[in-house]
């Protein structure tokens, strides 16, 4: 498929297909984001199966439509996918909400995600990590995300919910099925290559979906007849305004909580080792790295990762932006990505460094009202993964080509071999 750009664009188009998600399989297409953040940062693309959008590449171009819900709503979407009104409706959660309704269901879980109750769950994130590193240093070479990336975030997810281990990684997988839907590897109903219709009404437009919501059913009648003490429980009390979730609202939530707290964090995970493993020097540097490094280190880290490489708002009125007119109704892509590459924000923005300091990446998002629910837990378990790693590891490196998903919306290394000296 050829991408047609506004016709104010450059014609020189040596740019890659970004509705594509054959275009991020061999990695992530930078050089096609350098040249839209210079020459054409509002940039129009055609969908082959949709209205086609507009992709904003720039750091503070995101900030501002990200700030300005009322012009850019998340209400009709927040993935490139269209749906009917009876399909948005039934797959409704607070991501597809503005303020103040996305403020009213956000406070149902904040405080079981806020930054005071995660800090107690060190103790945990670090016995799991040094349990898996335990099993996986008895050998010279592993798989990184299958021992450690892909684990830990669903451990921790489980216990976070309220759930046992066991179901955690059953969900972990149907969560996999829902956001990797664009990959072979992850699901039969890859959404690009086969009809899905029978799932529209479903998270994600996928059959795991219809099979989260009935767990989550059998989950709620336990607690609603014992609350306890974790998050579905939140879910199900009522706020100080009384209305609590009804049974649609609570399916959702819990499968938006399933699909946006798993394979993110695995992804950061694997990416940073990634990163470390073909950079010795900088795994040197973590080695010896004190308290102050160690927070720099992780946001860098996180920068370079970017996980979640793009979402989606939808535009509420006409609007001038760098000399194109968007117009009610388009869609709006904010790649957080090509922000966290932006030359204007980041001096040397392909370097890794882990003092960098002020660190404005948007790896969860910046300036918007859906800032990442689970960032602090994301940011607790990519820490102690490398503390724990850097404490019992000489060197790392990588030992033979990682695997990437194919997604033009989650930037991900599913597997990731690497070999290890120990101390
Ligand atoms: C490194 C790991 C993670 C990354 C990179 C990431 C990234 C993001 C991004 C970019 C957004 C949207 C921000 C925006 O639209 O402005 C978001 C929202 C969200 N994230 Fe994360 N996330 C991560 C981990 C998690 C975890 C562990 C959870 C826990 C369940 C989680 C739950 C959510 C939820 C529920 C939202 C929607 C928030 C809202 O609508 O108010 N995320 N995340």
């Amino acid at each position: 498929m050829s991408v047609s750009v506004s016709s104010a664009s450059p014609e020189s188009r040596d740019v890659a297909d970004l509705s594509s998600h054959d275009a991020f399989v061999a990695g992530v297409p930078h050089r096609t984001f350098e040249t839209l953040r210079r020459e054409d940062p509002v940039a129009w693309f055609e969908e082959r199966e949709g209205s086609g959008f507009w992709a904003i590449t720039r750091h503070a171009d995101i900030v501002a439509v990200n700030r300005n819900f009322r012009r850019f709503s998340s209400r009709q979407g927040i993935r490139l996918e269209e749906m009917s009104e009876e399909e948005r409706v039934a797959r409704l959660t607070m991501m597809e909400h503005d303020p103040p309704e996305h403020t009213r269901l956000r406070r149902f879980v904040n405080r079981g995600f806020a930054r005071p109750f995660i800090e107690t769950c060190e103790k945990r994130v670090r016995d799991l990590v040094g349990d898996m590193l335990d099993k996986a240093l008895v050998r010279d070479e592993f798989d990184c995300v299958a021992e450690i990336a892909k684990p830990l975030p669903l451990k921790m997810l489980a216990s976070v919910l309220g759930v046992s281990e066991e179901d955690g990684a059953w969900l972990a997988a149907k969560g996999d099925e829902m956001i990797g839907n664009s990959d072979p590897d992850f699901t039969d109903h890859v959404v690009d290559r086969v009809d899905t219709d029978a799932f529209r009404l479903m998270p994600f437009r996928s059959p795991a979906g219809a099979e989260v919501f009935e767990y989550a059913e059998r989950q709620a009648e336990v607690r609603r007849r014992q609350p306890r003490d974790d998050v579905i429980s939140l879910l199900l009390e009522p706020l100080a305004d009384g209305k609590p979730l009804d049974d649609l609202e609570f399916k959702n939530f819990f499968t938006l909580l399933i699909a946006a707290g798993n394979d993110t964090t695995r992804y950061a995970i694997a990416s940073a080792i990634h990163v470390l493993a073909n950079r010795p020097p900088l795994f040197e540097q973590l080695r010896g790295a004190g308290e102050r490094l160690w927070s720099t280190a992780v946001e860098e880290l996180l920068r370079t990762s970017s996980p979640t490489m793009h979402f989606r708002r939808t535009a509420t009125e006409d609007c001038e932006m760098h000399g194109r007119t968007i117009e009610a109704g388009d869609k709006v892509l904010l790649w957080f990505i090509s922000g966290n590459h932006d030359e204007s924000m980041f001096e040397d923005p392909f370097r890794v460094d882990l003092t960098r300091d002020p660190n404005p990446h948007m790896a969860f998002g910046r300036g918007g009202p859906h800032a990442c629910l689970g960032m602090w837990l994301a940011r607790l378990e990519l820490r102690v993964v490398l503390q724990e790693l850097a404490g019992r590891v000489r060197s790392i490196r990588q030992a033979g080509p990682e695997a990437r998903l194919r997604s033009n919306f989650i930037n991900g290394i599913k597997s990731l071999p690497v070999a290890v000296a120990r101390e």
